[in-house]
């Protein structure tokens, strides 16, 4: 599975440049060095991609600064060469080409090739896969750190909404939730669980990628109010005390507020952060809406936020399977749409949507 660094693309045609670090970072983070431009590294390489012209000097001289960056046991090179000639491909493998490609390979090809140099056991899927539940658990512990006092980094979020809808687009949900329950913090694993959950439910309602974004990054901070939590109360082993459930509830308009003064925050973001717990029926908080008065999106998050909680293993309770957890939400009755509910179904019980632990 991934591991951190940096995958690099040394180029001297920075468009091309630019297709492949998109293919990427579909797997690793990813950085752009331009033959013609001063550079140093940084940190650690997982692997690099070669896109230059051999015969031009500054590419030699770009190479060689490469070789003596990277020491002696450098990482997998990948070499896309114009010239496939054996002479060619020998001065290639001369600057540390593990393998050559075709300049013309089509960028994701390449990726694949590359990855499987630098992971061997993993296929892409699981890289992609390893990469959205990464990207979106770092994001998570940095929101959660900086929320303690009062606000957060609204930009950041955006940089983890495609490593996400990628991660549920090509590993499906199951994938999703196996490396999720390896996350030992109770409240992470939640937000990545109902990340996935909405995700996953968005795609397999036909939504454009555009709302796929405002669900997945309405999930993500849906719970950021619990960073002012007491962790006393937060991570009770046990029920909570009917004092201690009513500080616990002030986390939903309490992420309002942190995301309110961290300015310029998506409208829905805000919406299902403060109404994620209101009920159709009107039973629900901090505001108690009631039918119309509860949007879509919140409608939809409600749905993937309840199941999550189910399929949870908390120390007070064993993870409800997800058929059980259906059955729960399907007698909710009023409080929540019915066919709504029916229809998470269906998605999470596809052949890429059924979470397996829970079922097991
Ligand atoms: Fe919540
Ligand atoms: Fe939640």
């Amino acid at each position: 599975m991934s591991s951190p660094g940096t995958i690099l693309v040394v180029t001297d045609r920075p468009d091309h440049g630019h297709s492949l670090k998109g293919a990427v970072e579909r797997i690793a983070d990813c950085r752009i060095v331009v033959t013609t431009q001063p550079w140093w590294l940084t940190g650690p390489v997982l692997g690099v991609i070669v896109n230059v012209k051999l015969s031009r000097p500054q590419s030699h001289a770009c190479l060689t600064w490469l070789k003596q960056q990277l020491g002696p046991q450098p990482p997998p090179a990948l070499f896309l060469t114009e010239d496939t000639t054996s002479a060619a491909l020998r001065e290639a493998r001369a600057f540390g080409a593990a393998a050559c490609l075709p300049v013309y390979t089509e960028p994701r090809v390449a990726v694949a090739a590359l990855a499987r140099l630098v992971y061997p056991h993993d296929t892409v899927t699981d890289l992609i896969v390893g990469r959205g539940v990464a990207r979106a658990g770092r994001l998570l512990e940095d929101m959660f750190h900086t929320a303690e006092a009062g606000a957060v980094n609204i930009a950041a979020v955006e940089d983890a909404l495609e490593p996400v809808l990628n991660a549920i687009q090509e590993g499906g949900l199951t994938r999703w939730l196996d490396v999720v329950w390896e996350h030992d913090d109770t409240t992470f694993q939640h937000c990545l669980l109902v990340a996935g959950l909405t995700t996953a439910f968005s795609q397999s309602l036909g939504l454009s990628r555009t709302d796929q974004h405002q669900m997945a990054r309405g999930a993500l901070v849906h719970d950021v109010g619990k960073a002012q939590i007491p962790l006393a109360i937060l991570n009770k082993p046990g029920k909570l005390e009917a004092d201690e459930m009513a500080v616990m509830r002030t986390h939903a308009a309490l992420g309002y507020g942190i995301l309110k003064s961290s300015g310029n925050c998506d409208p829905v973001a805000l919406a299902v952060t403060r109404h994620h717990h209101e009920m159709l029926d009107g039973s629900g908080y901090p505001d108690r809406l009631s039918s119309d008065a509860i949007a879509d999106p919140i409608r939809l998050l409600t749905i993937c936020d309840i199941y999550a909680a189910l399929i949870e293993r908390r120390p007070y309770k064993a993870p409800y399977s997800s058929a059980d957890a259906m059955r729960v939400l399907e007698g909710m009755g009023g409080k929540l749409e019915g066919a709504l509910v029916q229809a998470f179904g269906k998605a999470v019980a596809s052949p890429s949507g059924s979470p397996s632990r829970a079922v097991a």
